[in-house]
């Protein structure tokens, strides 16, 4: 998800026009800054170019879903379902607010498994987040059903898929509320920053004074803002946003790029007759930062993986499987509820419950599954090169599981 990866003068100029007047904050000091407000201009943006009638920038991606989850008013007590296949921020919201994360199956979309979602609603479930991962969507007509139905919330962590779409619509602005992350390694970067995205005035108004120790920015003067409630700081810099707002009007030349990387090495790989690829429920939409593919069983998956550590090409794949950071397997610290504060004895008997039930379902796709990133810099010949040799070592390994069967 690299956006990183065609830094150019776009971005340095963005930055300069704010180091010329030395405001680095967003708020305030409206003479000194000689009209430059790169934090407005790029939610302006943001609305713009995705389609929503609001966005909040904030510090992080994490804080964005904190800040989304507050805001809609969810809390102690409260269940959240989200995925197993996510990155650990998106169960660090939840319990950043208190409430319970219920982690439910996916399928081979990667994303939340929509009959899963609908077993484990319970009288206590007030929302549901999916998960638009690795560049693309959850099946969201079946997810906006089961929240009609059962009068929930639904979030989107559209945090790995800025630009993915589905049936017209852009990752984060089809549910209450919806987030990005623009961290370094995003489709867009701002070095460090986040987005909420909503269509409903209350949550932006709320997402606003949030992210800004409960400010209500009603007026020029900072310290007779009143405080409507309580907020705390999750601020994005000028800095950030300065970034940002070079790389959104880059989007598009990101975007089309990744696009033709993907489509080139999907074809060299479809080779392989017993290679799958990911399902993705509005193909369309597809961001195309990785190329998700599966193979026969988990013991192919781990012959091809160490194969590749051999030939010194796993770089750039991931086997989310054995993964530290996004995959439930290996959430150690989740399924003992470690925190460096105190947990109510409740919350943490259900968030241990919760972490440690059978994910088998989970586990027969992601144990099968590798991702490919799709780089923005790489040449036609060089995208030859590497899915032929990808094509040869993934022969080499079945042939020799053909043998041991
Ligand atoms: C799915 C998902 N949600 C949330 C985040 C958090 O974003 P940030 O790193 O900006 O806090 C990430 C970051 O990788 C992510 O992948």
């Amino acid at each position: 998800m690299p956006g990183y990866e065609l830094w150019s003068d776009k971005e340095r100029k963005e930055v300069n026009d704010v180091l010329a007047t030395g405001i680095l904050m967003r708020y305030g000091f409206d003479g000194p800054r000689k009209g430059i407000w790169k934090s407005k201009e790029l939610e302006e943006a943001i609305c713009k170019t995705f389609g929503c009638k609001y966005a909040q920038l904030t510090s992080s991606g994490t804080s964005a879903l904190t800040t989304a989850i507050s805001a809609l008013g969810i809390g102690y007590g409260d269940e959240v379902i989200t995925p197993t296949f996510t990155f650990v921020a998106s169960f660090e919201a939840i319990l950043n607010v208190g409430a319970v994360p219920v982690f439910v199956d996916v399928d081979d979309t990667l994303t939340l498994n929509p009959d899963a979602v609908k077993k484990a609603i319970t009288s206590k479930t007030k929302a549901v987040m999916p998960v638009h991962m690795c560049g693309s969507m959850a099946d969201m007509n079946a997810l906006i059903a089961i929240c009609k139905e059962h009068n929930l919330i639904l979030i989107e962590d559209a945090c790995q898929s800025i630009g993915a779409t589905y049936k017209g619509k852009h990752a984060g602005t089809i549910g209450d509320a919806g987030t990005f992350s623009f961290d370094f390694v995003k489709t867009m970067t701002c070095a460090e920053g986040g987005a909420v995205m909503t269509n409903r005035e209350d949550i932006f108004i709320k997402s606003d004074g949030y992210t800004d120790h409960g400010h209500d920015h009603k007026g020029a003067d900072r310290g007779a803002d009143l405080h409507p409630f309580i907020g705390y700081n999750y601020r994005i810099s000028e800095l950030h946003a300065a970034v940002g707002l070079a790389q959104i009007k880059r989007l598009p030349e990101f975007l089309a790029i990744q696009k033709k990387n993907h489509a080139q090495l999907k074809n060299i790989l479809a080779q392989i007759p017993e290679i799958s690829f990911r399902r993705i429920p509005d193909p369309a939409g597809d961001s195309c930062t990785f190329l998700s593919w599966f193979l026969p069983t988990e013991e192919i998956t781990r012959a091809v993986v160490n194969e590749m550590k051999i030939q010194e090409i796993l770089p750039g794949n991931f086997y989310w499987y054995d993964n530290n950071w996004h995959y439930i397997r290996k959430w150690d610290h989740l399924k003992n509820a470690v925190t460096l504060n105190s947990l109510h004895p409740d919350l943490k008997a259900q968030v241990i419950h919760h972490a440690t039930k059978d994910f088998a379902a989970s586990d027969a796709v992601m144990s099968r599954c590798i991702s490919t990133a799709i780089s923005l810099l790489w040449t036609e010949d060089q995208i030859k090169e590497k899915g032929n040799k990808m094509v040869a070592l993934i022969k080499k390994v079945m042939s020799v599981q053909k043998v041991i069967a």
